[in-house]
């Protein structure tokens, strides 16, 4: 078992899996049970019903825990469901504090679903924290953000946002997903709460849907536990063990997006048909000094517009790369090529995506760990 002393590679292999104190697997065993057999009404050992407990999960809710810094983790059936727990933790009146540039399911759920509920939902540009703190009233009981964010990789400062909200008595939660915890850890940064798309660098490989959140406070824990039980979006075993296992290569794997994720930045941005690219590792990338200080490196996430603004031109490059497969997602190792207007954004009116910067030809490119120099020759054939 890892424990905190350990360095980021260490810690990821290690966090949260023991071997099994039954037969000494070294993998933490699917257990694809449902219930647990009590020696009598309430004699059991930690686990009753698999909706509450699974010892597959336990595990995976350790290592989450491990990597993110926090003391407690838990994982939710899908990035959206765990970020539907947390809008749960409030009451009709209480007000949100959310940022103009986010994942678009995010954004549908706040406006589609909690809207109604009375939750109200206050959209600032968070990369000026000050637009937060004008934001804030007496009802604030939980500011939001995404750094970087999907998909203009815009990054807010984190530690000058959980200033605000200890001052306000407000609850901080930050989307981790596109830095994954190998580029970033919100707890360390005075966060309450880390959320994680775990469908995406968790668990690498394109082939589970899962969420997870992490956090220090033991009361905080138990309220977000009492919603994972009673509302039931729990990830199965199998998938507990696919993410447990994509976590332990998360270093080797993000040390290789970010390496690629700097050679196509760098070609993209010298291309001649390329309007702008966005990719926190500029030196002249808005905040990027914030995103120094925050992470330990900048990814594989980019996007980029065509000097030729047109959704034609874009469809173009979207339907011509070859490597690059056209598709939503990404934190996979494969690379993907997404189209944010038509495809993860289509929720948000057009009107409020142009206002915040997401044009209509806006390109989005995970990029992968395949070689650099294949990717390159790639987009170079599509931009043509
Ligand atoms: C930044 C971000 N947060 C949350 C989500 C939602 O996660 P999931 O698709 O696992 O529900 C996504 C999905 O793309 C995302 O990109």
């Amino acid at each position: 078992m890892s424990n905190s002393s350990h360095k980021l590679g260490t810690k990821f292999i290690h966090a949260g899996t023991v071997p099994d104190p039954s037969t000494g697997a070294i993998m933490t065993p699917i257990y694809q049970t449902s219930t647990y057999v009590q020696e009598a009404p309430g004699v059991n050992k930690g686990f009753e019903y698999a909706r509450s407990q699974n010892p597959t999960r336990k595990a995976l809710e350790e290592a989450l825990a491990t990597i993110e810094n926090g003391k407690h983790g838990l994982a939710f059936s899908s990035g959206v469901a765990a970020t539907d727990a947390v809008i749960k933790l409030l009451s009709p009146g209480d007000e949100v504090i959310a940022a103009n540039d986010m994942y678009g399911g995010t954004y549908r759920l706040f406006t589609k679903i909690f809207a109604k509920f009375g939750i109200k939902f206050i959209y600032v540009d968070t990369t000026d924290i000050k637009n937060i703190q004008a934001a804030v009233t007496p009802n604030t009981k939980l500011i939001w953000i995404e750094t970087p964010t999907n998909p203009l990789m815009n990054i807010t400062d984190i530690s000058g946002v959980a200033k605000i909200s200890k001052a306000a008595g407000a609850w901080l939660c930050v989307d981790n997903t596109f830095a994954s915890p190998y580029l970033q850890n919100p707890l360390d940064l005075g966060a309450d709460i880390v959320m994680h798309s775990s469908t995406k660098y968790l668990g690498g490989h394109s082939d589970v849907i899962q969420g997870a959140l992490i956090m220090n406070d033991d009361a905080l824990r138990e309220q977000l536990f009492f919603i994972q039980k009673s509302c039931g979006a729990v990830p199965g075993p199998m998938d507990c063990f696919l993410v447990l296992r994509g976590i332990k290569t998360l270093h080797v794997r993000m040390k290789q997006h970010c390496e690629n994720g700097y050679v196509v930045a760098h070609f993209l941005r010298n291309h001649p048909k390329v309007e702008r690219v966005y990719w926190c590792g500029f030196e002249d990338h808005h905040n990027h000094d914030i995103a120094k200080t925050q992470m330990r490196g900048f990814g594989g996430m980019m996007s980029f517009t065509l000097k030729e603004d047109s959704i034609d031109a874009a469809n173009k490059v979207l339907c011509a790369t070859k490597l690059f497969a056209l598709a939503e997602s990404l934190g996979g190792v494969e690379s993907l090529i997404n189209h944010p207007s038509s495809m993860t954004h289509a929720s948000i009116p057009r009107e409020e995506r142009i206002k915040n910067g997401l044009a209509d030809g806006l390109i989005r490119l995970s990029v992968g760990i395949e070689d650099a120099d294949d990717l390159v020759e790639d987009l170079k054939q599509a931009i043509n």
